[in-house]
């Protein structure tokens, strides 16, 4: 492994991955536990799109996460589990204890026939055995795919039926706060159009009343139960096997399953996750507040921690409940060094009672993350005043799930940090800025969109199923490099700040939204003829989402409103839903049909004092009965 422990060590590093990467990622993949070593280290590019990484070599991530610390740390914690409600009993597991739940839930999947290559699909909410499942599947060398607990049934069955999983794990039922959200009901319907699954296995969490189906459902424990062996034996793995698939949204088209394999994912999310944190001590203790369903939760929660062998919270609940104190009491309680959140819940926070950050302690606090979407200098300076005491370096991290691990980021105590720039690539990330024209940017105090120029271990392979997809979206806007959909700003000191998506993705509350998914699901409704839907600035969710549409009769008020989020909550999932609905009667369009985004996008910023060239509208007339915006 490289730990880089100042600024000069950074240049160092820096420019040896740029110039020897070999070299570079040979030492940082040094540390690991293979079975065969690498052949070749890297080999590929972004032109033949067959990128491999530590090809030849043989291993197992969760040797790498568990067995590897048992002769050294067998009775560290690795896991606090913080339960929904804070009265409930806290639960923890030492590596020694994960090992084996790992172990048996590894041994019940091998019972229920799962073999290396076979997709399982979770469903479930952040419950201990999620993370054991997930590296349960591992551990047997089957390929991992969660779906996030907030997706519609409707959702869950597309992502099923996508990757072919052949079983899905829940639990009966998970807690958000007061909420109970009814994931085994949410998986019934699911299954209802997804063929492929033929073994569900429900963990009892909540005890609310399930319907089991016979030869098809079991319980978790009572499968678990049988298994008499806390050992099983890692699956042997190639360094290109696939390890999960993991559903984002891009701007056209349903979701894309990233493909991520598995020794380069593994060898950047522990590099990544040691150098971003900079967790010294043996008594630091790591929380990420992101759910599993996420990329965060993937390789701040399952991987990256467990690879370094720290301890770490996961936490079941929200940040709301019982009051808008728990993130900050938790800190308290469990002595919290290194906290990973998002900006969306640093501003929601931000806006309740200031006593309940004020009167917890948060004196155990170290280093402060940030991660998912842009933050804005209020929520940075309330974060770093009230939250770190301007004791504690935040760290904006960039990155995205076809990243798999943090590319820009300050080093924690070790790089400068300035507010709202997530500043520098790591060592071996290959950073460039684009104009308009398809021309590198080289000077700095800059614009531009946002490029990588060199594969790095953890970049997604693939989009499952879709080999060509995965070249036109991310290979073909500037051939040769990687194109991130990120806009982002170089200052004149070339530290980079991220604006944002430049294409029809939106982030609402961190979560990644396609345009045009959520216009499919609103022009599932029957009074839609047509919709189009763009993100607006959202003070506390980043953004929000506007959806014009153009109704088949005349209709309008509450009713059709309250219609249109429920079409909306079924096919995608709550989260979704958009914040403001203005029927229209027409959509600004092109001669050609296209529909003129740009000038959605202004009305919904209520930012329509240039609405720049409307000339070459086809129905300039509607500008301004667009413009009234009067949503429903
Ligand atoms: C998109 C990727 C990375 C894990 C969570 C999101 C935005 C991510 C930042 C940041 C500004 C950020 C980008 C990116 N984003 N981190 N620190 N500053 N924007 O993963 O769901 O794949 O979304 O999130 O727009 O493209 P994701």
């Amino acid at each position: 492994m490289i730990r880089i422990n100042n600024q000069d060590e950074y240049q160092h590093y820096y420019t040896q991955a740029l110039n020897e990467p070999n070299e570079f990622w040979s030492e940082v993949a040094s540390s690991f536990t293979w079975r065969k070593p690498w052949t070749s280290v890297s080999t590929g590019d972004f032109e033949n799109l067959d990128i491999k990484w530590f090809n030849g070599a043989e291993l197992n991530i969760t040797e790498n996460c568990l067995d590897r610390h048992l002769k050294t740390q067998p009775h560290k914690t690795a896991i606090i589990f913080e339960p929904n409600n804070p009265d409930s009993a806290t639960r923890t597991f030492t590596y020694k204890e994960l090992h084996t739940e790992v172990c048996r839930a590894a041994n019940m999947l091998k019972q229920q026939n799962v073999k290396k290559g076979d997709v399982v699909c979770f469903y479930m909410s952040m419950i201990p055995e999620l993370l054991i499942g997930v590296l349960a599947c591992a551990r047997i060398g089957a390929v991992h795919s969660v779906v996030f607990g907030g997706f519609s049934s409707k959702a869950l069955s597309d992502r099923i039926n996508d990757c072919k999983a052949k079983v899905l794990i829940t639990n009966d039922s998970g807690f958000r706060g007061t909420k109970e959200v009814l994931l085994k009901n949410i998986c019934d319907k699911a299954l209802e159009t997804s063929p492929s699954i033929s073994t569900v296995i429900i963990k009892k969490h909540s005890g609310s009343p399930v319907n089991l189906k016979s030869n098809r459902d079991f319980w978790w424990d009572e499968l678990t139960n049988k298994i008499t062996s806390s050992d099983c034996l890692p699956e042997v793995m190639q360094a290109e096997d696939p390890l999960f698939i993991l559903y984002t949204s891009g701007s056209t088209g349903k979701p894309k399953g990233l493909l991520h394999t598995t020794a380069g994912y593994m060898v950047f999310a522990q590099y990544s996750f040691e150098n971003v944190f900079q967790m010294k001590s043996d008594n630091d203790i790591f929380w990420c507040t992101a759910d599993i369903g996420w990329i965060t939760g993937h390789s701040y929660i399952t991987y990256g921690p467990l690879l370094a062998g720290v301890t770490q919270v996961m936490f079941e609940g929200v940040p709301n409940w019982p009051d808008a104190g728990r993130f900050w009491q938790t800190i308290d309680k469990h002595k919290v060094t290194h906290f990973y959140t998002a900006p969306t819940a640093i501003r929601a926070l931000e806006a309740c009672d200031i006593n309940l950050v004020k009167k917890q302690n948060l004196s155990s606090l170290k280093v402060l993350g940030s991660v998912g979407e842009p933050i804005n200098v209020e929520a940075w300076d309330w974060y770093n005043k009230n939250v770190g005491h301007k004791n504690c370096p935040i760290v904006d991290t960039w990155w995205q799930t076809e990243t798999g691990g943090i590319m820009i980021s300050p080093l924690a105590g070790i790089t400068n940090t300035i507010p709202c720039f997530a500043m520098s690539p790591l060592p071996g990330v290959q950073l460039k800025l684009m104009d308009a024209q398809g021309q590198v940017v080289e000077e700095n105090g800059v614009e531009g969109n946002l490029v990588i120029t060199a594969p790095w271990p953890s970049i997604a392979r693939t989009i499952y199923g879709d080999h060509n997809r995965y070249k036109d979206v991310y290979f073909s806007d500037y051939k040769g490099t990687y194109f991130t959909g990120d806009g982002a700003k170089r200052d004149d000191n070339g530290f980079y700040r991220i604006i944002g998506r430049v294409d029809d993705v939106m982030n609402v509350s961190g979560h990644r939204i396609g345009t045009a998914e959520v216009e499919d699901a609103l022009n599932q409704h029957p009074q839609v003829v047509e919709s189009a839907v763009v993100g607006y600035p959202h003070n506390i969710k980043g953004q929000g989402i506007y959806a014009y549409i153009i109704c088949l009769n005349k209709c309008e008020g509450e009713a059709l409103k309250t219609e249109l989020l429920d079409t909306v909550t079924q096919q995608i999932g709550a989260f979704a839903k958009p914040d403001k609905i203005q029927v229209v009667s027409g959509l600004p369009k092109t001669r050609s049909g296209k529909i003129m985004r740009r000038i959605l996008r202004k009305v919904a910023n209520n930012d329509t004092s240039d609405l720049g060239d409307t000339s070459t509208l086809l129905n300039p007339e509607i500008v301004e009965e667009v413009m009234k915006r009067n949503t429903l």
